[in-house]
């Protein structure tokens, strides 16, 4: 009988020289049915009771040391060869396969902030955000409407009593906040979220986006901010589309008009459910900053003079795609979001 400790020896040489494909055999030259081992003990019957105690645990000894090799060398070829694939594998990028699942697209609201954002950005506005948790300061002081002022009723708010802050009623904080970074010449647009404690109907919503615009330098006229409207309206909607001004009243400018934009489907012929057959609808507030909001800022109200505006995102879409009702765009349901 060969010696146990030679064998073990000789079968942990073999086994750290083997590869994947000779590693089984190695177990099975030593450890199989008909292995040396098992051999071995399957012939300590002819043994005297001591040599039978001695090599029975030499021999299973070995086993087990040579048992464990085998899993170490079988481990560090899964690692081997895991590297090596990863060294020589190539991906290709340009490769197309077949993914079972429909894209996902931008949802109307979203795309409307973008076309619009696009428009001002190509007239020279930057693009700024600000936070839809807002404090009383921004969303009302600074904006000339103090506390107590009959036109903080206009806006149904969700007020943190005592914190003194609230969830932004409109994007027109944007404007000091953007003041407040930024030395005049400044125009930025705020696209954003704006809340409003009210019951929902085909026209309200407790959430929806506003577009909120502010220009500042010295010598900026009320013709600056007609030209700019009626610029954007064209580029949105077609140089043929019409813009009104009517006069109206904001606490943050001085003077104030709303502007209606011509109905892009009627053109202001016949019955149309979507105007109503007005031939008209209202798409924004707008006006000259109000002298008290420069001062709010620090800014020189006899050296500067600005203009500003805010729109209505949900307004626009629903005018865009003839869409009647706004809560659509909260419903999640894909029939209708697919559509876009
Ligand atoms: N913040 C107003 C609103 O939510 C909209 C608005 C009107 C914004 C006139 C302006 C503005 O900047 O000049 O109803």
């Amino acid at each position: 009988m060969k010696d146990i400790r030679q064998i073990t020896t000789e079968a942990l040489k073999k086994v750290k020289d083997s590869d994947a494909l000779t590693l089984e055999s190695i177990k099975a030259e030593y450890l199989g049915k008909d292995g040396v081992l098992t051999q071995i003990l399957k012939s300590l019957s002819s043994y005297s009771i001591e040599d039978k105690k001695r090599i029975g645990s030499e021999a299973n000894n070995a086993k087990s040391i040579i048992v464990a090799e085998i899993k170490n060398k079988k481990e560090s070829l899964k690692k081997f060869l895991f590297n090596e694939k990863m060294r020589n594998e190539k991906f290709d990028y340009s490769e197309s396969f077949y993914f079972p699942f429909s894209k996902g697209s931008f949802h109307p609201v979203i795309q409307m902030i973008n076309d619009i954002t696009a428009v001002f950005k190509s007239l020279g506005f930057s693009v700024a955000e600000g936070p839809e948790v807002e404090t009383d300061w921004y969303n009302f002081e600074a904006l000339n409407i103090p506390d107590s002022h009959p036109a903080r009723d206009m806006q149904n708010t969700f007020y943190v009593e005592g914190m003194k802050a609230l969830l932004r009623t409109h994007t027109s904080p944007g404007q000091i906040r953007a003041m407040e970074k930024h030395k005049p010449p400044i125009k930025v647009i705020v696209p954003g979220k704006v809340y409003r404690n009210e019951a929902s109907d085909a026209m309200h919503f407790s959430t929806f986006h506003q577009v909120e615009g502010l220009a500042v330098d010295e010598n900026i006229t009320f013709v600056d901010l007609m030209t700019l409207l009626s610029d954007f309206v064209h580029k949105l909607f077609g140089s043929d589309t019409n813009i009104r001004f009517r006069p109206s009243h904001f606490q943050f400018t001085e003077p104030s008009a709303e502007v209606d934009m011509q109905c892009i489907f009627c053109k202001g012929k016949g019955r149309c459910r979507l105007c109503k057959s007005s031939s008209w609808i209202e798409i924004l507030g707008c006006g000259m900053v109000h002298p008290n909001v420069l001062k709010a800022v620090h800014y020189d109200s006899r050296k500067y003079t600005g203009y500003a505006f805010g729109l209505g995102v949900e307004r626009l879409t629903m005018f865009k795609y003839g869409i009647d009702d706004i809560r659509l765009f909260y419903e999640n349901d894909l029939r209708f979001l697919k559509q876009f």
